[in-house]
């Protein structure tokens, strides 16, 4: 027999009061601060017979957060990227990031080096369904706060609160996570750009709203519906089985009209030479029995040259006067076959004209016998897309979870929340993303988005990019990702992508980029004082004669000065020695970076030849006061295009 336990306190008759409102009033039942509250205002109104002066009616959706989450946005970090090659695969050559650390800081950073350049955001935040952990952005934090905590990885694991349905800012908590985010992923959209958000049925309302807000309702494109899981008896009322994909446009403007209905397995061949080498295309009969000759297929009945000098001309009972290549005649019953394309179509086409030994074939020869050539036609997928008017339905029925797990599960990766890799491609197919467009993922998971690049790349031979953003968010201890010894997310992602590319590359051999830079958010290079000038004592001086701080490596001060500069962080990156220096050379002449001491007028001669457009060095790095000045002099004169700074 179980007996009831005193719980030993006195009730908490606030709330208690605010749930019998609630029931009178569910209207009146809000999110305040400090949690779930009452509309006072509103209230009041229900309560009045005539309209309650109060404060002014606005259409907007408002939380208690939502200025912060404004200013959020819009503060500067103090943060920077550091390269991790180690984990990186082919890092000096490869195009696609994988970037660890809290989105928000992380797209903050990107701002200038990806402004207007992706083509595509694919995100899958968390749902809010109740049991999903919420990053709770800080927006007054300040350097100082920063000194006093234990590490960034800590952070991240403390910043992650759990945000139950219960909870009094449920959604004011979620909202303020989100709104900020998508802020800045607007400006890093290309003109054309979309972004398309996966969202369940606790949020997609507000997150219609705040989307409205932040990309304008004018750009709204639609909202596709998703079947995520095969018909279940879950729940109590409706069996719970599709999620919503929000997306937007850029610029209504400029947006792509969306392409669908194409089948791709069916171009499985790849143009071996000519001008549209490595293009795919499939083959289409050039006969067809089903062409009803009397309908005005004058034309269409000719021969055509073998590769052995014999010729091929659909079955009939006339046939041209001449044997040779186009002699042509007109059928004079249903019973003389004709080709799909006109003579003169034939003529103009030649080229993706294919004529192939086949086992068997209903085409007779100019002797009228059985051969075994049959004419195809080229039909490439690129011209399909292109001319492509149908649309896709707002129904996505064939990207379902179970795929994610099936496809997790031949990679041996452990990861329970993902979506498929085939979902990301036909969305990048849907809004015809480009073979070397960029597409960002900045709730990453388990990485399908790279996946579902490196796939659609392997397809066309395209070079199009990838930006994964993750947290190092810790795996739970009793979980089978850190049975499997994957400590955190991150992990799970890049071993994801190693395992993804290598299965490609044995399964279609295409020669493509299949590596990934990662770089790892952390406080920035210099000392906290560079920022804070005003806040450091004269005794201190000597702790920061040098500016940078004493564990970053070159490699670090080259990503901070690549971001800082505006320039992409895929860009090729190049050791050299010039003059006894490590010189970084960043796409061919776009950046020459040397981070070492002693640098005077020689190494500025030298460094000239080359016409950088860009130059930078460390502010102590020179080998005294005068030859700073020199060396800015003489790359004037020697080189007068190249712009000169220091950190
Ligand atoms: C639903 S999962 C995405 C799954 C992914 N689409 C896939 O197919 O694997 C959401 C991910 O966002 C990550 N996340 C949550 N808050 C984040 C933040 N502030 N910065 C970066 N990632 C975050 C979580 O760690 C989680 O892995």
């Amino acid at each position: 027999m179980s007996v009831e336990k005193l719980d030993m306190q006195s009730p908490d008759l606030v709330n208690q009061n605010i749930e019998m409102l609630a029931e009178l009033f569910p209207n009146c039942v809000t999110e305040s601060e400090n949690g779930k509250a009452i509309d006072f205002d509103l209230l009041r109104q229900e309560l009045n017979g005539a309209v309650v002066e109060g404060t002014k009616e606005r259409y907007r959706l408002e939380w208690p957060g939502k200025k912060e989450a404004i200013v959020t946005a819009n503060l500067p970090t103090t943060k920077t990227l550091r390269p991790v090659r180690d984990d990186s695969v082919d890092f000096d050559n490869t195009e696609n990031l994988y970037i660890e650390g809290d989105n928000l800081e992380v797209l903050k950073l990107l701002q200038e080096s990806y402004l207007g350049k992706v083509k595509m955001i694919y995100i899958d935040p968390p749902y809010n369904t109740g049991k999903d952990f919420v990053y709770k952005d800080n927006f007054s934090k300040n350097t100082q706060d920063e000194l006093f905590e234990s590490g960034q990885k800590d952070e991240y694991n403390q910043r992650l609160v759990v945000n139950p349905e219960t909870a009094g800012r449920y959604h004011s908590d979620w909202l303020s996570m989100m709104y900020p985010r998508l802020k800045l992923a607007r400006n890093l959209l290309k003109d054309d750009g979309v972004i398309f958000i996966s969202i369940g049925e606790q949020e997609v309302h507000n997150l219609k709203k705040i989307a409205d807000e932040v990309f304008g309702e004018v750009n709204f494109i639609g909202a596709a519906g998703r079947i995520s899981k095969k018909a279940n008896n879950q729940g109590d009322y409706w069996a719970p089985n599709f999620d919503n994909v929000l997306t937007y446009s850029k610029s209504r403007e400029f947006a792509v009209p969306f392409f669908g209905g194409i089948n791709y397995d069916n171009y499985t061949e790849v143009e071996a030479e000519g001008p549209r080498k490595g293009e795919k295309y499939q083959l289409v009969r050039l006969y067809m029995t089903s062409l009803d000759p009397m309908r005005g297929c004058n034309n269409q009945r000719y021969y055509i040259e073998c590769p052995d000098g014999s010729f091929v001309i659909p079955p009939g009972e006339v046939f041209p006067n001449e044997i040779k290549d186009g002699a042509n005649v007109s059928p004079k019953s249903g019973k003389d076959k004709v080709w799909r394309w006109s003579y003169n179509s034939y003529l103009e086409k030649k080229d993706q004209i294919v004529v192939k030994q086949v086992r068997s074939s209903n085409l007779v020869n100019e002797r009228g016998e059985k051969t075994f050539w049959n004419v195809y036609t080229k039909t490439y997928l690129q011209d399909v897309i292109d001319k492509s008017t149908a649309t896709p339905n707002n129904f996505i029925e064939d990207h379902i979870n179970q795929k994610a797990s099936h496809e997790l599960k031949a990679l041996d990766i452990p990861f329970d929340f993902a979506k498929p890799s085939s979902l990301v491609e036909f969305l990048a197919q849907t809004c015809r993303v480009e073979k070397d467009d960029i597409v960002l993922d900045f709730f990453s998971g388990s990485a399908s988005s790279a996946h579902a690049v490196i796939n659609l790349n392997s397809k066309d031979l395209g070079s199009r990019r990838f930006i994964m953003v993750q947290l190092p968010e810790d795996t739970d201890k009793n979980s089978d990702e850190f049975k499997a010894g994957y400590k955190n997310i991150c992990e799970i992602g890049k071993e994801r992508i190693r395992r993804a590319a290598k299965k490609i590359k044995e399964e279609t051999g295409a020669d493509i980029d299949y590596g990934f830079r990662v770089y790892r958010l952390d406080e920035s290079n210099m000392q906290d004082v560079y920022y804070k000038p005003q806040d450091y004592l004269q005794t201190n001086l000597d702790l920061f004669a040098d500016n940078v701080r004493p564990d970053r490596t070159a490699d670090d001060l080259l990503a901070q000065v690549m971001l800082d500069w505006g320039l992409p962080l895929s860009l090729k990156i190049e050791r050299l020695e010039i003059a006894g220096k490590d010189v970084f050379r960043v796409a061919e002449n776009s950046l020459y970076a040397c981070f070492d001491k002693g640098i005077d007028e020689a190494f500025a001669k030298e460094i000239a030849e080359d016409q950088p457009l860009r130059v930078v060095f460390r502010d102590s790095g020179f080998k005294d006061d005068t030859a700073k000045v020199n060396v800015k002099q003489l790359l004037k004169q020697l080189s007068p295009e190249t712009e000169m700074k220091v950190i």
